[in-house]
């Protein structure tokens, strides 16, 4: 046998571990969510329904238009300051919570790389095929690198994502803004629940989107080709095939408004007339009356003032909180509070 202080490398499938965490009742999620938000007086679907892989396809669509500006942002402060954020934080490890197809990440691993001390990518992602494609790309490009993917809900299955390595600093990141689908008390439960994947040398790095003139944000989430209102009644679609309902998407009308109280964008489907909807798996009768909405999305819009509240409620603390040259967006640093 070779005898060798160096490290034994490895092929770079062996460098891939990905554990799936989602069983047979996957969409158990869905009918609970259908019975609790469709039964309440104003009905509700939360946001993560509506990313089957049509619907993945459409977010994909949405981040390219012109009217949406918070990837581009997003993108272009990780362009940036990517070396910045990783000098500062020393980080071998990145955790990313809902990676879909990590086309921003490899900005950081990249930093990472450059830095020379990237070890390790932890994806997790409710869509398989994602987690290992993107894990097979990453091992490719970044040599040395190992990807320890995580198929499940970020929500639900946090507890799987794996001990630190040792001694080794490590980033959890929550890109895109979709921290602001929570309502503010969950938002703040949700980062209690990050705090806890974050020792007093690791760093949360998350996307907010920023509130500004109403106008913008509107455009945004109402676009001129209509791939919102696509991605909207979208959900409808999910409903219709995983619980064998009756829906008729093209009877809703997107709507989308920006709450200027509440400082959040609203996305509801209204229908057009009164319908009668049979949720088939659920025995689930449903009415609409002609102008009923229901809400489908909220995204939270973000102050200074908003992310240092959350984050103190969290126990956590703001490092920095990087923008675009414009001011639409932010990429927050935080840290457990000293
Ligand atoms: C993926 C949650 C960040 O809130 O802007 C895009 C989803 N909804 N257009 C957002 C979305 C409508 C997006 N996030």
């Amino acid at each position: 046998m070779m005898h060798s202080t160096t490290t034994a490398t490895c092929t770079a499938a062996e460098r891939v571990v990905v554990e799936s965490f989602l069983g047979g009742g996957d969409h158990k999620t869905l009918a609970d969510d259908v019975l609790d938000g469709l039964t309440r007086p104003f009905k509700e679907l939360p946001p993560k329904h509506f990313y089957d892989a049509h619907g993945a396809e459409l977010f994909d669509q949405i981040c390219d238009l012109p009217e949406y500006y918070p990837t581009r942002c997003e993108r272009a402060i990780l362009t940036d300051r990517s070396a910045e954020i990783v000098a500062l934080t020393g980080a071998a490890e990145l955790v990313e919570l809902g990676s879909g197809t990590a086309a921003k990440t490899r900005l950081l691993l990249a930093a990472m790389h450059e830095a020379g001390t990237l070890e390790r990518y932890v994806p997790i992602d409710v869509t398989e095929s994602m987690v290992r494609a993107s894990a097979r790309r990453l091992v490719e490009e970044f040599d040395g690198l190992h990807v320890h993917g995580i198929v499940g809900d970020f929500e639900r299955h946090l507890e799987h994502v794996p001990p630190p390595i040792a001694g080794k600093p490590r980033i959890v990141a929550f890109l895109g803004g979709t921290i602001g689908n929570f309502t503010p008390g969950s938002r703040r439960r949700y980062l209690r629940s990050l705090a806890q994947l974050i020792g007093p040398d690791d760093f949360l790095l998350f996307g907010t989107d920023l509130v500004k003139d109403p106008k913008i944000i509107e455009a945004a989430y109402d676009d001129s080709a209509g791939v919102t209102a696509a991605f909207n009644r979208n959900v409808l679609t999910v409903v219709n095939r995983e619980l064998d309902a009756n829906f008729v998407p093209e009877s809703f009308d997107h709507v989308a408004f920006f709450d200027r109280d509440r400082e959040w964008i609203e996305m509801r489907l209204r229908a057009q007339r009164p319908q009668r909807v049979l949720v088939g798996k659920l025995g689930l009768r449903l009415t609409f009356a002609a102008g009923e909405e229901l809400r489908t999305e909220i995204s939270a819009k973000f102050t200074p003032e908003r992310i240092r509240g959350d984050l103190a409620a969290a126990g956590m603390e703001l490092v920095d909180s990087l923008t675009d040259e414009d001011g639409l967006f932010a990429l927050n640093l935080a840290r457990i509070r000293a």
